[in-house]
């Protein structure tokens, strides 16, 4: 209740900005509301829920559209963030997405070794046997991402995981990281998540 009034108040508060303020309105609905899942700065302490400093402004954008339009239909994204996304206009979204990209990215955390160099083995070569490209082609040799390739160094492995999952199940769509998934296992995942954690 008392998220959903803050949110509410939050959003009055955009609806009446004008547009030179609505970069000043998007950070403080990012300080007031999404800062309560996602951490002060973009920096969140669950596993369950993603980081967002530092990521990519394009793919930010992309997402909150997808939740907004209701294309991104994996359960969480439903659960969490479709309601969330519904209020927010294309000027908002975009706003938000550049607050969230010139945020520092978290720093990595260390990880149990063994799954750490499973993992990097995996993102730099990919598995030959079952046709998984390497990760390190698109979303870039540190992990950093560019454009519409997430980040995914210091990301949370257990969103990693979830999110390998939803593609794999086809719950998140999207053509190329479908197929990527489809050839990893539960336990090569959780070897790339560990991985992904631990980069800065
Ligand atoms: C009640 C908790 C909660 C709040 C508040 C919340 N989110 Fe989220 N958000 C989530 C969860 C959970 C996910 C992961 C959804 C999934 O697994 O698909 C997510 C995912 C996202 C993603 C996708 C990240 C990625 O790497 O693909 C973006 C972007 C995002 N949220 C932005 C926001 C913004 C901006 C706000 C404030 C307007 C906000 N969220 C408020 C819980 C929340
Ligand atoms: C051919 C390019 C390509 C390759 C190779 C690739 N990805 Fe992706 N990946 C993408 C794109 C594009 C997206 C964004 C999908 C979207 O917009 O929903 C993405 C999204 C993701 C996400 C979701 C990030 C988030 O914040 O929600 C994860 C996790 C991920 N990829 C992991 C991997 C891993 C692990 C590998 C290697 C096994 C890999 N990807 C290989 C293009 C690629």
């Amino acid at each position: 209740m008392l998220k959903q009034a803050m949110l509410y108040t939050a959003l009055g508060f955009l609806v009446l900005a004008e547009p030179a303020i609505a970069q000043e309105s998007a950070t403080t609905l990012a300080n007031t509301v999404c800062s309560s899942c996602h951490g002060p700065q973009g920096v969140s302490v669950s596993p369950i829920f993603p980081r967002l400093a530092g990521q990519n402004a394009s793919y930010l954008e992309a997402q909150l559209k997808a939740f907004h339009n209701q294309s991104r239909t994996d359960p969480d994204a439903q659960a969490y963030m479709w309601g969330m996304a519904a209020q927010l206009d294309n000027s908002t979204i975009n706003s938000l997405a550049k607050y969230y990209a010139s945020l520092p990215p978290a720093p990595g955390t260390p990880m149990p070794m063994e799954e750490v160099s499973g993992g990097e083995q995996i993102f730099h070569d990919g598995v030959a046997a079952a046709n998984v490209p390497a990760c390190a082609a698109c979303h870039g040799v540190h992990a950093q991402g560019v454009g519409s390739f997430p980040r995914l160094a210091g990301q949370q492995s257990e969103y990693i995981i979830r999110q390998l999952m939803a593609f794999k199940s086809g719950d998140r769509s999207n053509p190329v990281m479908q197929k990527v998934a489809q050839g990893l296992n539960t336990h090569e995942m959780r070897e790339l998540a560990a991985y992904l954690h631990s980069l800065s």
